[in-house]
């Protein structure tokens, strides 16, 4: 082994370790697998995050009165890594992260790290894992960036001082479906989110709410929940971890970003991928009958990447679309968008960072 300083940050020093990793490669789902390194940066009321340091993967301390723990004051991301066959690691807009942390950030009254840092922070943590980027075509790394308040808090207030930490895991299919179609049920009863609220900030609160109404699906065998809009029970809002796409006659629609709707990043790269292959995408509001007469449905997410919806189950009817696998329009846009990703085709956009 030897040791490794890193360009990005001085303040890291690391034991870069070597050994082959025993990992069944072929058949890696959405668990986590505990690898070597995070990285730690931490804010005071000054608002200057740290340089940030990498640690060994691990517990990290934190105040019973932290705000976090407490009034839920955190936020999370989600990207991925891959790993072309020339041994290069792809990280994928990451920027956009960046970004949207900041944005979520304001709403929930804590201060970001810079873009730059965020970046930086997520390519030191790649490399301190490198060894835990899946082999071309097996997967790819998920990168989980936190920013949380880790200060202590009594009285309902921004805590004094945060958190951003990213871990990373090797990651496959995040549906046990792999890449067959999906089961939704459309839930009735809990909503996801409401105008006004945070439902379109990467909130780490809007995760815990859906998981009593993910439950109940999964315990009457579908894959997740697909939530409507609080107001009118009527129109799309999105899946618990993914956003939601329906086709009908080769148009290409989408619920729009209005706030109770997270914006997702592969959501908005699939929009330019289909609009690229000349697809004519509409943002708006998609109702519950639309989804049901559609030709295709598919849902996108960092974790998910495309996922093809086999069927959809809304007030006890069931409607089973008509492709037995994945549609044409999903597939086409699931081929564009990972060859992007794992830099087998040309990246005009310039999405990709080596
Ligand atoms: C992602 O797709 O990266 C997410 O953050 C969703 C999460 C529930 C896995």
């Amino acid at each position: 082994s030897s040791t490794i300083r890193c360009e990005a940050t001085e303040a890291s020093v690391y034991r870069e370790t070597v050994e082959t990793i025993n990992l069944d490669w072929d058949n890696l789902g959405f668990g986590l697998v505990p690898t070597d390194y995070m990285y730690i940066s931490k804010c005071s009321q000054d608002g200057i995050f740290t340089k940030g340091e990498l640690l060994r993967y691990g517990p990290i301390e934190l105040s019973p009165s932290s705000g976090v723990l407490n009034y839920g004051q955190g936020l999370f991301e989600g990207l991925k890594a891959y790993k072309k066959e020339d041994g290069s690691i792809l990280l994928f807009r990451p920027h956009e992260n960046a970004l949207r942390m900041r944005m979520g950030a304001e709403r929930m009254c804590m201060p970001s790290p810079a873009v730059e840092q965020f970046v930086n922070a997520v390519k030191l943590t790649v490399l301190a894992n490198k060894r835990w980027v899946p082999p071309t075509g097996k997967g790819s790394l998920y990168i989980r960036p936190l920013l949380f308040g880790s200060g202590t808090v009594l009285g309902l207030a921004p805590a004094p001082e945060y958190t951003f930490l990213i871990f990373v895991s090797p990651v496959g299919n995040y549906f046990k479906e792999g890449l067959a179609p999906i089961n939704l049920v459309v839930e009735n009863e809990f909503h996801r989110a409401a105008p006004g609220g945070t439902g379109g900030v990467k909130t780490i609160g809007n995760y815990a709410s859906v998981l009593k109404a993910q439950k109940r699906a999964k315990e009457n065998g579908y894959s997740d929940v697909l939530y409507l809009d609080s107001i009118h029970k009527k129109y799309l809002e999105e899946v618990s971890s993914c956003n939601i796409f329906v086709v009908k006659n080769n148009i290409i629609s989408t619920p729009e970003i209005k706030g109770t709707i997270l914006p997702g990043i592969t959501r908005k790269s699939i929009i330019d991928v289909a609009r690229g292959q000349g697809y004519q995408v509409e943002e708006r509001l998609v109702s519950v009958e639309e989804l049901l007469d559609a030709d295709e449905v598919f849902c996108t997410g960092t974790a998910v990447v495309v996922s093809p919806v086999g069927s959809i189950t809304y007030l006890g009817r069931k409607v089973e679309y008509k492709n037995s696998g994945i549609g044409v329009v999903s597939q086409q846009v699931y081929s564009s968008l990972t060859s992007l990703q794992m830099g087998l085709t040309e990246d005009k956009m310039g999405w990709t960072m080596k």
